[in-house]
């Protein structure tokens, strides 16, 4: 291709990407097996955004990301990313759309190395090879430090480290992270939440489910708030005193 042409494709993904939303979910429902879960659920995130997904145990947060990923019984309504219609897609296709999944139980190869954990990621994405080895250990220098450590060995801030960067390694630019604090000690909280301003700065959209509103608040652009499978709530970070005393009403701290 000549540099004409790749110019003009990136001119036309800059402008596309100005109005089109990283993830657009429009009248979601999701079902386990019989459990109709998720009711008409709508959450738009822009690119670039960092969106944060509160609710009370078993509210459908979890269940929200999974069906993103296609990872629920049945599916129906719309899930675009960037633009293109997911919801029929198979989970493999959907990752390749440079999705990034980063579970509750983070998978990581218990009998492989932190560094074989992080060589083991596919790409998927078609323009963004992912972070390289050495990105990835200027900003976790702790699995610098433990590279050759089993993962079964790490501690568990170390794991949600791991966690996080080998989906940073497949070239995703959606990242969905489910509590990615939860439990942990607060000096590895820190850490995650600069890490979120790092990807944040470097132009990643990111959905985060979690139960930890202090380390959310400062992080997150906008909220939405899950009660029994539905959007009760969103605001901008900008209206998060006035709705302080609904949010605490609605997370029951
Ligand atoms: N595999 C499953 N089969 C049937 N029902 C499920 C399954 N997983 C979750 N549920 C139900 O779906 C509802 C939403 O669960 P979900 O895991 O999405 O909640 P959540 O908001 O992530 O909360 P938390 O993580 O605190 O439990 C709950 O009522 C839960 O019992
Ligand atoms: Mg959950």
């Amino acid at each position: 291709m000549s540099t004409a042409t790749l110019d003009a494709a990136a001119g036309k993904t800059t402008s596309q990407s100005a109005v089109t939303p990283a993830l657009e979910i429009s009248q979601l429902q999701s079902w386990y097996g019989e459990s109709h879960i998720l009711h008409n659920v709508d959450l738009t995130v822009n690119k670039g955004e960092v969106v944060t997904l509160l609710g009370r145990n078993g509210a459908g947060r979890t269940t929200t990301l999974r069906s993103i990923m296609g990872l629920v019984g049945a599916r129906r309504g719309s899930i675009k990313i960037n633009g293109v219609e997911t919801i029929a897609m198979p989970t493999y296709k959907i990752a390749h759309q440079a999705v990034g999944y980063c579970p509750e139980e983070r998978g990581i190869f218990s009998s492989l190395s932190t560094e074989e954990n992080l060589l083991l990621p596919p790409s998927v994405s078609k323009t963004d090879k992912g972070m390289s080895i050495e990105e990835i250990y200027d900003m976790f220098p702790n699995l610098k430090e433990r590279r050759n450590s089993q993962g079964t060995r790490l501690s568990g801030g170390e794991q949600q480290m791991l966690a996080v960067a080998r989906i940073l390694r497949t070239g995703a630019r959606l990242l969905l992270l489910d509590e990615i604090s939860e439990g942990l000690a607060p000096v590895i909280v820190q850490t995650l939440a600069r890490m979120i301003t790092t990807l944040k700065a470097k132009g990643y959209t990111i959905v985060m489910v979690e139960q930890n509103f202090r380390f959310a608040a400062p992080l997150a652009d906008r909220f939405y708030v899950m009660e029994h499978g539905q959007i009760v709530e969103s605001f901008a970070a900008a209206e998060l005193e006035s709705k302080t005393q609904k949010l605490n009403e609605l997370l029951g701290v």
